[in-house]
């Protein structure tokens, strides 16, 4: 008697983007209202980080609130409609209900019909992680579309009081839509993760430490101090710098293509000198436009991407069609890069 043989699944032949949309919070935290907090100057800070203002999201700009404009503006671009949505995959590290899932609300919100649905936490990697589990889900049969969100409200883990961060982060949500294609759209995502540093990007303490506190429990005494982000900054820079320009140009040999043939370049916004460094080692040609969003976001992490993605599009820096270069990395440590064709 034959074994019985599982039905092969088969799914799209290659995966692209299709459409890519970003929210950004109304509110403006210009340098001048840090300097509130902090002792330094906007000189210091536009030098060091290249930032010039960030924004951080108010109540009612929540992970969902935020993640459903920006996913409205990818689904749009796409020309899909969200039954047409296969699954959701939401990477954040602020959000702050453990369970459920921010990605079950999102696509019931949405109109996903019961499409599956699932956090990721990967940090700044967190949008080419997500981009690489669409790939093969795409690829693999298991969806037509999946939409994939980088979301944070890294203002809520920002302590205003330390100097090396302070500065730093900022809120929003990214969001794309991948789907099939007829050619390659997402090269080989070159990705990876080193526990060993796990401690220069970290939450100053886990939750249960925290709320373990007597003075916590019982809401008395003195007041509980919330956990925060606290990060090494130099040897993340020497990692970013180093080990980030090894990996972007990993992503460009697998994908076989050269840094001139690229029409963007856009790295996670985690500091204009680490993007200026990167630039260097990649020699890449000054005619390629390269994302500079940090400028006026921070630090976004999992939103970054897509955020500055979305802005090179609608400023017309990038043309739809384009080959980018993107690359992700922080706390973890992880990274992901890929050559992805623009929406
Ligand atoms: C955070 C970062 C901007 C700090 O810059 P840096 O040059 O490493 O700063 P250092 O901590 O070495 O401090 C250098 C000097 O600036 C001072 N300084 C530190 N923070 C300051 C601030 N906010 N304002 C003014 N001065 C500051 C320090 O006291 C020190 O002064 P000293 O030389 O008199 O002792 C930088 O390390 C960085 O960008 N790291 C990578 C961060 C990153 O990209 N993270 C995201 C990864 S996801």
């Amino acid at each position: 008697m034959t074994k019985p043989q599982i039905r092969p699944v088969t799914g799209a032949r290659y995966s692209r983007i299709h459409g890519v949309g970003g929210y950004r919070p109304v509110r403006v935290v210009p340098n001048s209202e840090v300097l509130e907090w902090i002792d330094s100057s906007d000189e210091w800070i536009r030098t060091r980080s290249g930032i010039a203002e960030r924004r951080w999201a108010g109540p009612d700009e929540s992970v969902t609130e935020m993640s459903l404009h920006a996913a409205g503006k990818a689904i749009a671009q796409a020309g899909i409609t969200p039954e047409q949505i296969g699954s959701v995959i939401v990477s954040t590290v602020s959000h702050f209900k453990q369970t459920p899932a921010v990605a079950t609300e999102i696509a019931q919100r949405l109109g996903c019909g019961t499409a599956p649905a699932f956090d990721i936490s990967a940090a700044c990697a967190g949008f080419g992680y997500g981009l690489g589990l669409a790939d093969g889900m795409i690829r693999g049969g298991n969806a037509e579309y999946v939409l994939v969100i980088g979301v944070e409200r890294l203002s809520d883990l920002t302590d205003r009081s330390d100097r090396s961060t302070a500065f730093i982060f900022g809120d929003g949500a990214g969001a794309a839509i991948v789907g099939p294609s007829d050619t390659p759209g997402i090269g080989k995502l070159v990705w990876g993760s080193d526990g060993s540093k796990a401690d220069l990007i970290t939450q100053t303490e886990a939750w249960d430490t925290a709320f373990a506190k007597p003075d916590a429990v019982n809401g008395v005494g003195e007041e509980l101090k919330w956990p925060a982000l606290r990060m090494e900054g130099q040897p993340v820079f020497r990692w970013a710098v180093w080990e980030m320009a090894k990996v972007a140009q990993q992503a460009l040999d697998a994908a076989g293509i050269t840094a001139d043939q690229l029409g963007a370049f856009i790295p996670h916004q985690a500091n204009m000198r680490i993007t200026d460094a990167m630039i260097k080692a990649l020699k890449l040609p000054e005619s390629v436009p390269v994302a500079r969003d940090i400028a006026e976001t921070g630090n976004t992490s999992a939103a970054s991407i897509p955020l500055a993605m979305e802005r090179m599009l609608q400023g017309g820096e990038a043309h739809s069609g384009d080959l980018a270069l993107i690359i992700g990395f922080g706390a973890g440590l992880v990274y992901a890069a890929a050559v992805v064709t623009l929406p």
